[in-house]
């Protein structure tokens, strides 16, 4: 289904961190992001871009400049905002949509983690939201009433047995949201996490047995897995003024996946029709 603009972010400046290729929520949010209305730049790590497709995205999107940086280097950081600011000025949005883990990737067991690989994780995955906010700050490079999002999975309250460590990454990144909230409500600054189904991205499709996962999902929630583009259009939402009083919440855009116990399509699968 294409979304018709509803022009809800007409005349907003932000940034949009971790969009790789066409399947990513980040790529999908840019895409959203601009229908709506709004200019932003679009950030990577320096081998991304490179590699990557994100001068393709930077065209769909008005030729929105693209700057480098690796989101667990605090130069980095400062330097992106630095830039920003210079082009657009304040911003009204932060879109963080990064996430990366060794462990993940390399199928090591929670049980039997590399102990470097999980703080890069750590790092990576859920500090870089804290440095990116700080970041933005120091350079007083936020408006009033703007409106900080970033992604998170349902693994961080339950157990998925294969999230291995990003599950840990993820309960940080949403204790890491609700601190900085109460901290920066003053200034009508909201900052929310969206939990967004299995999705079939890079990332995503880097967790062992992801496909069972996706296929478990889909099949748990009463309206399917939410898709990219349903993340995207939902966090055009959380970024305009329509949610000016939503803060320090995890929205979870999944399908009524987090409110089952198990469904017929399930109960239909493991035991067929001798129920
Ligand atoms: N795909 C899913 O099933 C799913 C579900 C829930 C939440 N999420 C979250 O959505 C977010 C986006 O992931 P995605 O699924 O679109 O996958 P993706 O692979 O398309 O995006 C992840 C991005 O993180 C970037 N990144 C990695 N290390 C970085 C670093 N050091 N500095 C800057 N950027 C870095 C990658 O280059 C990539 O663009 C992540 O936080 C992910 O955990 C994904």
């Amino acid at each position: 289904m294409k979304t018709k603009s509803y022009g809800l972010l007409e005349g907003k400046k932000g940034i949009i961190f971790g969009p790789l290729d066409e399947r990513s929520l980040g790529w999908q949010i840019a895409l959203a992001a601009y229908r709506e209305g709004a200019k932003f730049t679009i950030s990577n790590m320096k081998a991304a871009i490179r590699v990557g497709q994100i001068e393709e995205l930077s065209k769909q999107c008005g030729d929105a400049p693209l700057i480098a940086c690796d989101a667990s280097s605090s130069e980095d950081i400062a330097s992106v905002f630095a830039e920003t600011k210079e082009r657009f000025g304040a911003l009204d949005f932060i879109v963080h949509s990064i996430g990366m883990s060794p462990n993940v990737r390399k199928k090591r067991d929670y049980t039997d983690l590399h102990y470097d690989w999980y703080h890069k994780t750590l790092d990576v995955s859920a500090m870089s939201l804290h440095r990116i906010v700080s970041g933005a700050l120091h350079a007083d490079a936020l408006n009033d009433g703007a409106s900080i999002v970033a992604l998170t999975y349902i693994g961080a309250q339950r157990v998925f047995s294969k999230y291995s460590d990003m599950a840990d990454a993820k309960a940080l990144l949403e204790n890491i949201t609700r601190n900085y909230g109460a901290r920066l409500g003053a200034r009508g600054i909201r900052i929310n996490t969206i939990t967004q189904s299995p999705t079939k991205t890079t990332a995503g499709s880097g967790v062992e047995g992801f496909d069972h996962l996706y296929d478990f999902a889909e099949k748990t929630s009463p309206l399917g897995n939410a898709t990219a583009e349903d993340c995207a259009d939902l966090v055009a939402v959380l970024l305009s003024d329509l949610t000016r009083r939503i803060t320090m919440q995890n929205i979870y855009n999944d399908g009524g996946f987090s409110s089952m116990g198990i469904s017929d399509a399930l109960l239909e699968e493991f035991y067929g029709n001798k129920g």
